[in-house]
């Protein structure tokens, strides 16, 4: 049976993976070190790098490579931290070389987009892609592997940022999401209004999370005794509403009833339920891959790996690392 063996290090989680066209994920361990981040309230470089070298050597020891067919070995190559991805990168040259198979590099933010495939493996094309993660926000028009359209993105923070800095702000930790989730299920959802939600009415499909996260921060100060729950709930609906304006819209441009939310923030059951449930009305379906694979993960990586060796074709998804949207939705 051939498989890939896909390496992702971009960011806090070390991962690795095997995957086979046939069978789907063989094999996949991830070492998470955001325990070690938390204090800092965000990722440390330098930490990340040292724990994706422990984090490696862990993972890789758990590995039997002679029960796999490995046929490539597929690496991220960005974007993401620049120390721990050239670490990534060594590694899986140097299990290539030791198995004689070849490289594949690729996008992380490919392996985020079709993450879906991964548990839905006929997943029809083609979709919306809301990607929502702690280094990106974006939205793309997928109409197969290796054709996405870039409709719109986030001029500033992303959206798992700005959960991340404003449970630092509550001086909850990081990461921020998954704290604010939870605290939010056992809170009141009642709503405050306050929070500022820029880029709303504007005719392009981008977004800006900066003032929201500045508006959020400014909203407790003022009001500390207030419930952190109640916060978070409000902090919640906030995002909620400025996704929801940009999604709809998108769904509507590209006459496409499948919208597909991944990355790190799409773990949050709360808003894909407010998505699912606001869509339903338009005959949208939502959907989102399980939490292992929203969050980064070596499958996704090794899943894209194996379409290249089948299409034999370089990711054009470089265009992606200093890409704006210029959709003009009047021009349209
Ligand atoms: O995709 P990911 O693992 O890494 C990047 O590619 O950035 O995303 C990590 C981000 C963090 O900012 C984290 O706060 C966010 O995903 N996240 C969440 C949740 N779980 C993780 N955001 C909102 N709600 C969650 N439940
Ligand atoms: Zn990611």
């Amino acid at each position: 049976m051939l498989c890939i063996l896909g390496i992702e290090t971009s960011c806090d989680d070390t991962c690795i993976a095997i995957y086979s066209k046939k069978k789907g994920v063989l094999f996949e361990k991830i070492y998470k070190q955001s325990f070690l981040h938390n204090k800092y309230g965000g990722v440390v470089p330098n930490i990340a790098l040292n724990e994706h070298k422990l984090g490696l050597c862990l993972l890789y020891k758990q590995l039997d490579l002679k029960k796999f067919s490995i046929k490539g070995v597929a690496f991220t190559n960005g974007p993401g931290l620049q120390g721990s991805l050239f670490l990534g990168v060594s590694f899986a040259k140097a299990v290539a070389y030791f198995l004689n198979v070849r490289t594949i590099s690729i996008n992380h933010l490919e392996g985020h987009i079709l993450s879906i495939l991964l548990s839905f493996k006929f997943f029809a094309f083609p979709y919306v892609a809301l990607l929502i993660s702690g280094g990106h926000t974006f939205l793309v028009y997928v109409r197969f592997v290796d054709f996405y359209f870039i409709l719109g993105t986030t001029f500033d923070d992303s959206v798992g940022e700005v959960f991340d800095k404003f449970s630092k702000v509550l001086g909850l930790g990081y990461p921020g999401g998954p704290v604010l989730e939870n605290i939010l299920q056992k809170g009141t959802l009642s709503l405050c209004k306050k929070i500022a939600r820029p880029l709303l009415h504007t005719s392009t499909f981008n977004y800006s999370f900066s003032g929201l996260k500045t508006s959020a921060k400014v909203n407790f100060l003022k009001n500390s005794t207030e419930d952190k729950s109640v916060m978070s709930s409000s902090f919640h609906n906030a995002i909620f509403d400025s996704l929801i304006v940009k999604v709809a819209l998108a769904l509507r441009y590209t006459s496409v009833k499948n919208l597909v939310i991944v990355g790190g923030s799409a773990s949050n059951k709360y808003l894909c339920n407010k998505f699912a449930y606001f869509l339903k009305e338009e005959n949208v379906s939502v959907f989102t891959p399980p939490v292992k694979y929203c969050t980064d993960n070596g499958a996704m990586i090794a899943l894209v790996g194996s379409f290249r060796t089948v299409m034999k074709k370089k990711s054009n998804l470089n265009f992606f690392l200093n890409t704006k949207s210029q959709l003009i939705l009047e021009t349209i």
